[in-house]
């Protein structure tokens, strides 16, 4: 094992897409930003300085970070942000995950331009439990906004309605020959006969779930969230932001005289922001005379943009490796159980404003278990390592909803939300099963939900009302995927299970960072245990103060 160095400047640079120059956030000019490379067990450090006029923090989205939780990097969670001209160095290592995962920025929307992949090889001597690639290719959806994606959220919050949607989607950066002015930007894979590829699939988009696929190729699930899957074949995989999917792409056994296009489309449940925008890049092979631009060029054929029996369908595939080189860890017996309802909601308008939210007079919100989570102005696991808890959080976060839910499809006259910072304090070790029920209330799309410093097992999922009695005894505690974001379905629930053995404090939210930034988001407090490599690891010398 060997120690990576990186430095990230985080510094303007334009940018032109559809036919608008921009200048936008980007790390050492990059967009998107450069590849993390690391070999299991190797230590990582990234310097990150930061030359713009925002604050910043990255995150290393699934990294496990144990007992490193201030590198895990969401503002006010784990840490204050870098200040203009201010330096940090994150400091982590890789233990026990191979596979993909990414970086973004976790403050405010700053994330739409600050991300890029993390590459994780498995240790040297190690090999991949199926076919050596031929090559691994990274395959990142974002969104590009022709203006400043600050000034959408911003608006947003003020006005209390719903975000202006992204201009485009894009795979690798570029939004590809459907959108205007486009043709030039479009991402192209040239590959040989004959030969197996790795794509490293990112979903780093704001807020779509996305559905991709490649005309004429069907793709090997391999790897979700850097943890193996037990290989399944599909011609489509729909992946929610913040996920990652590796799959085997298998090459035709000739040079075929067309190309074929790789295209992503939103996965909306219900009818909410409308959007029917197609990236698209082209696979073609290595030809030997003639320019693909004269090669005809085919299409996938992609599910319904509402499609609930592919998705639940596709979720349902994904099972760990679960072997004997590559064991898993479920809980069996559970210590604590939690049950959070996920959804939207409102609140108040402010005095002497008029809101755009969805009825008279009030703003979008969102919630976990009622609760609205408010960022406090300094950071939450300095607090509590320095016993200064006092006015910044509470603990009391409620085990089950503030008001009852059952679930009928129809909302609740009263959908107010409560603002507050509260926290679940677990004990070191503690088994814990959470079952994440939708609400449905006023927007019908699922929620992904991502846990920091943990993965977890998905062992249920279903429809309508989480019912004990019944939904219980038909857990996967054999080989259910792991993972640290699922997609709780709309009008649904699934049920996830961990150990909590990272001591600090853990953000959890919705991936959709509108919904994010409305509140659906809370945090657990994971007390150290007895061993000292059990603790949560003192602050660096260089932690940003607030
Ligand atoms: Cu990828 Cu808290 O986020």
């Amino acid at each position: 094992c060997i120690t990576r160095h990186y430095t990230f400047n985080i510094e303007y640079t334009n940018v032109t897409r559809l036919c608008h120059t921009r200048t936008i956030l980007s790390v050492n000019g990059k967009f998107p930003g450069p590849r993390l490379v690391a070999r299991e067990g190797d230590r990582v450090l990234v310097k990150v300085v930061n030359h713009i006029s925002n604050n910043v923090t990255i995150h290393w989205h699934g990294v496990r970070q144990k007992t490193s939780g201030w590198s895990d990097g969401p503002a006010y969670v784990t840490q204050c942000p870098i200040q203009t001209n201010q330096t940090y160095t994150y400091n982590f290592t890789i233990t026990g995950q191979r596979g993909t995962l990414f970086w973004h920025a976790h403050i405010s929307w700053l994330r739409a331009t600050l991300y890029g992949p993390i590459i994780i090889l498995p240790k040297h001597n190690e090999s991949y439990p199926f076919q050596k690639p031929h090559k691994e290719i990274p395959i990142l959806f974002g969104e590009w906004f022709n203006v400043d994606p600050e000034a959408v959220i911003n608006q947003a919050l003020q006005t209390g309605g719903g975000p202006n949607v992204s201009d485009a989607y894009t795979i690798n950066g570029l939004p590809g020959p459907f959108y205007n002015c486009s043709s030039k930007d479009t991402f192209k894979l040239k590959v040989k006969p004959n030969k197996t590829y790795l794509l490293r699939i990112i979903n780093a988009a704001l807020n779509e779930e996305l559905f991709f696929s490649i005309a004429n190729h069907s793709l090997t699930v391999v790897e979700a969230d850097a943890r193996y899957t037990k290989p399944f074949n599909t011609n489509t995989i729909l992946i929610t932001p913040g996920q990652t999917t590796n799959v085997l792409l298998k090459t035709k056994s000739y040079f075929p005289n067309t190309t074929f296009l790789m295209v992503a489309r939103p996965y909306i449940t219900g009818l909410g922001t409308f959007d029917n925008s197609t990236p698209a890049g082209i696979l073609y092979y290595k030809q030997h005379n003639t320019s693909i631009k004269n090669l005809p060029f085919l299409k996938p054929t992609l599910p319904q943009i509402n499609d609930t029996n592919f998705a639940s369908n596709f979720s349902r595939k994904f099972k760990s490796l679960a072997n004997s080189k590559f064991p898993i860890n479920v809980p069996k017996k559970v210590d604590k159980k939690f049950f959070f309802t996920v959804g939207l909601g409102t609140s108040p308008c402010p005095k002497n404003t008029t809101c755009q939210g969805p009825t008279n007079n009030t703003k979008f919100a969102a919630s976990v278990n009622n609760f609205s989570f408010a960022l406090p102005p300094v950071s939450i696991m300095q607090a509590y390592y320095f016993g200064k808890s006092n006015g910044v959080y509470k603990t009391d976060f409620p085990e089950t909803p503030l008001n009852p839910f059952n679930y009928t499809g129809t909302p609740p006259n009263n959908t107010m939300v409560n603002n507050a910072t509260k926290l679940v304090v677990l004990k070191f070790n503690t088994s814990v099963e959470l079952i994440l029920q939708d609400t449905s209330i006023l927007g019908a799309e699922s929620h992904p939900l991502h846990l920091h410093g943990y993965d977890f097992f998905v062992v249920g999922q279903g429809f309508g009302n989480y019912d004990p009695n019944k939904d219980a005894a038909k857990f996967n505690l054999v080989d259910p995927v792991e993972r640290n974001t699922v997609a709780v379905p709309a009008g649904g629930w699934v049920a996830v299970r961990f150990f909590a053995d990272n001591p600090g404090v853990w953000f959890m939210h919705c991936h959709l960072e509108i919904h994010t930034s409305w509140g659906l988001r809370m945090a657990w407090l994971v007390l150290d245990g007895n061993e000292s490599n059990q603790k949560l690891q003192p602050p660096p010398f260089d932690l940003p103060k607030c």
